[in-house]
């Protein structure tokens, strides 16, 4: 997202949704409500909107953003893992849509205290939600330097095992412009990145368990979906976009009995249609919203 909160790939993600009036739809990553505001719009006043997110700042702003739509949009403070609960309070048991457009928004980046990027100076906390859980800070002083090189490996950071040793040897690092020069400190070779980039994504995914939570809340979105019901994701680095993608392969493949196996002996059945093979945003996307560079959008209904 741009500082104007632009949502990406706004229309290709209502195409896919395809929202009609009287839908139900789970935002799982309200975010600034971009996304949401043009479903709201869709769905009409007989719709319902649920829209997640796992920091209090974005709902505030979601909810100034959505505050026309009345109670259509019901806004709630969770984590994606608890998308199920959010549906059964919603006195539901399945939903017509959900969508996921991971990561961080400009409120992250773009605010020095909440420790997200190297752009500013700031306490390294790195938490999408600050009332919770353990900063980046206590992460990097709290993890040897083996657990810290699979953290790095883990985020796509080449060379984890060297940055590890020097992160380590760095310590205390307490502010982020402290883990910049640190990073800096370590001679890398030219790349599309700045080392920097990939160090505090890999960070960020660990401090907030972003993995976990992404798989979590893909079963607990298809669980939450009535059959024909559309599940859009939108992802932003191919760590994510693998598991996205593996994920909805697999729900799709049904029986998992080894080929040699003359008949379906696990039963399973396959839970998803794909739709589409994932599509990125057009190239005037990318020159209206740079951000939107790097999205993934991957799509699948429910069987
Ligand atoms: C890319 S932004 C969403 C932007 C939104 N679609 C819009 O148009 O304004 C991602 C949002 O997801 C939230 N988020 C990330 N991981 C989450 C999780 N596991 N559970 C709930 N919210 C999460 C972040 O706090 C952030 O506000």
């Amino acid at each position: 997202m741009s500082g104007a909160h632009v949502p990406v790939m706004v229309d290709e993600v209502l195409e896919l949704l395809d929202p009609v009036p009287g839908a139900c739809v789970v935002d799982g990553t309200v975010g600034l409500g971009g996304h949401a505001e043009r479903i709201a719009e869709r769905i009409g006043p007989s719709g319902c909107l649920i829209g997640i997110d796992r920091d209090r700042e974005a709902l505030k702003r979601a909810a100034r953003r959505l505050e026309r739509f009345g109670n259509r949009v019901q806004l709630v403070h969770a984590r994606l893992s608890f998308l199920r609960d959010a549906v059964a309070g919603s006195g539901r048991s399945h939903v017509d849509g959900v969508l996921l457009d991971l990561g961080v928004c400009s409120i992250h980046l773009d605010t020095p205290e909440r420790g997200f990027s190297f752009r500013a100076d700031g306490p390294l906390d790195m938490r999408l939600d600050p009332s919770a859980g353990e900063t980046a800070a206590e992460l990097l002083s709290r993890l040897t330097a083996d657990q810290l090189a699979g953290v790095l490996r883990d985020g796509g950071v080449p060379n984890p095992r060297r940055l590890a040793t020097a992160l380590k040897h760095h310590q205390p690092i307490d502010t982020t412009r402290q883990l910049a020069d640190a990073v800096r400190s370590v001679p890398q070779r030219r790349r599309r990145h700045h080392p920097a980039t990939l160090v505090f994504q890999a960070l960020r995914i660990a401090v907030n368990d972003e993995f976990g939570e992404l798989e979590t809340g893909l079963v607990a979105a298809l669980d939450s979906l009535r059959p024909g019901g559309r599940l859009a994701v939108l992802s932003y680095h191919s760590g994510e976009d693998r598991r996205v993608k593996r994920f909805l392969a697999e729900e799709e493949r049904g029986c998992i009995c080894p080929p040699e196996m003359p008949v379906c002996g696990c039963g399973r059945q396959a839970r998803v249609r794909r739709i589409g093979r994932g599509r990125a945003p057009s190239s005037s996307e990318i020159g209206r919203n740079p951000r939107a560079r790097s999205a993934r959008l991957r799509g699948a209904e429910r069987c």
